[in-house]
C-alpha cells in the first residue's frame, strides 16, 4: 500500500470526458470501475484526480493472497501488546479518502463480500473483528480497475460486483495524445517519438494473433527514455519492446520485421 497526498498534480493528459466522470462520481459517493490494459494510464488517471480533488489516496495493488484483513486491517503483537491496525481501506473509509483497488479481480472472493455494502447505500464497512461498522463520510470513493483482456475466465468480476460500479473503458490513447504523453514523460522529442507510436499502432494490430497483449504506453515510455539518455534506436527497441514482449523467437523476429520497416 502507499498513501499519497500529492501537493503537485501528477501528470495525466485526458483522453476522452473521464475527468468529468470521476468528479461526478466523487460528488455522489459512487463506486467507479477503470476497465482497461495493462499500462494504459489508469493509475495516473486516479493518482491526477485524487491531487486534483486534493483527496488522500491508498492505492492497493490485488494479487491472488490479498484477504479481507490485508483491506480492513488486523490485530498485531506491538511490545507485547496486541493491537488494532487498520488496513487501507478502513483508513480511506475513516479519513473520507479515495480507495483504489489496483486489478481488483486478482484479490480473494472474500474481499468482494467486504465491498459489497460499502457500494450500496449503506455505505458501511463491517470490521468483523472489532464489531466496529463505519458508516463512509462524504469524500470517500471506491475506485477499482481490472484488465478485461486477460483471457481467464475465472478472473472474470462477477456481475453482481460489476452492477455495483459506475464504469468506464480505457484504451491505449490516440496517437496524438500518446506521443504527447510520451515525449513529455521521457523528455524525447516529439519527432522522434512519432515512429514509436506508429511502431505501437502496427504492434498492437498483431495482439492477440501471436502476442497476448500490445505494447503498452508505459514500455514506449520505457524505449524514448533510453533513447533521450543517448541509447541507440536498436538497442533501446530491443530492451523496452522485444524482449518484455515475447519470450519466442518467433513473436521476436517478427517484432525485429516490423521495427526494420518503420524505422528501414
Ligand atoms: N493519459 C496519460 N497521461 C499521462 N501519462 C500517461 C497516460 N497514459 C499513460 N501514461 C503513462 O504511462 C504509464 C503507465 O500508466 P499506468 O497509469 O501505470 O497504467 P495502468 O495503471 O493502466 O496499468 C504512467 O506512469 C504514465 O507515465
Ligand atoms: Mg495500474
Amino acid at each position: 500500500m502507499n498513501m499519497q497526498t500529492t501537493p503537485h498534480l501528477p501528470f495525466y493528459h485526458a483522453t476522452a470526458r473521464e475527468c468529468e466522470l470521476f468528479e461526478t462520481a466523487y460528488e455522489n459517493g459512487l463506486p467507479l470501475l477503470l476497465k482497461g490494459p495493462t499500462g494504459c494510464g489508469k493509475t495516473r488517471f486516479v493518482e491526477h484526480m485524487a491531487a486534483k480533488l486534493g483527496k488522500p489516496l491508498y492505492t492497493v495493488a490485488c494479487h491472488d493472497d490479498l484477504s479481507a484483513a490485508d483491506l480492513i486491517g488486523r490485530y498485531l503483537l506491538k511490545g507485547g501488546e496486541t493491537v488494532w491496525v487498520d488496513g487501507p481501506l478502513t483508513r480511506a473509509v475513516r479519513e473520507g479518502g479515495i480507495c483504489y483497488l489496483d486489478e481488483v479481480v486478482e484479490a480473494r472472493k472474500d474481499v468482494t463480500v467486504v465491498l459489497h455494502p460499502l457500494t450500496d447505500t449503506r455505505r458501511t464497512l463491517m470490521i468483523d473483528r472489532t464489531g466496529e461498522e463505519l458508516v463512509a463520510p462524504k469524500g470517500f470513493m471506491l475506485v477499482a480497475s481490472y484488465n478485461p483482456g486477460y483471457q481467464n475466465v475465472l478472473k472474470r468480476l462477477k456481475p453482481s460486483t460489476r452492477q455495483r460500479f459506475l464504469s468506464a473503458s480505457f484504451d491505449f490513447p490516440t496517437p496524438e495524445i500518446e506521443i504527447a504523453v510520451v515525449a513529455q514523460e521521457s523528455g524525447l522529442d516529439a519527432g522522434r517519438v512519432a515512429p514509436l507510436v506508429r511502431l505501437a499502432g502496427h504492434i498492437r494490430a498483431l495482439s492477440g494473433m501471436d502476442l497476448e497483449e500490445g505494447v503498452s504506453t508505459r514500455l514506449l515510455i520505457y524505449a524514448a527514455t533510453l533513447m533521450a539518455s543517448g541509447m541507440g534506436v536498436d538497442q533501446a527497441l530491443e530492451a523496452a519492446i522485444i524482449e518484455p514482449l515475447s519470450d519466442e523467437p518467433d513473436v521476436g523476429l517478427a517484432l525485429r520485421d516490423l521495427i526494420s520497416t518503420i524505422y528501414g
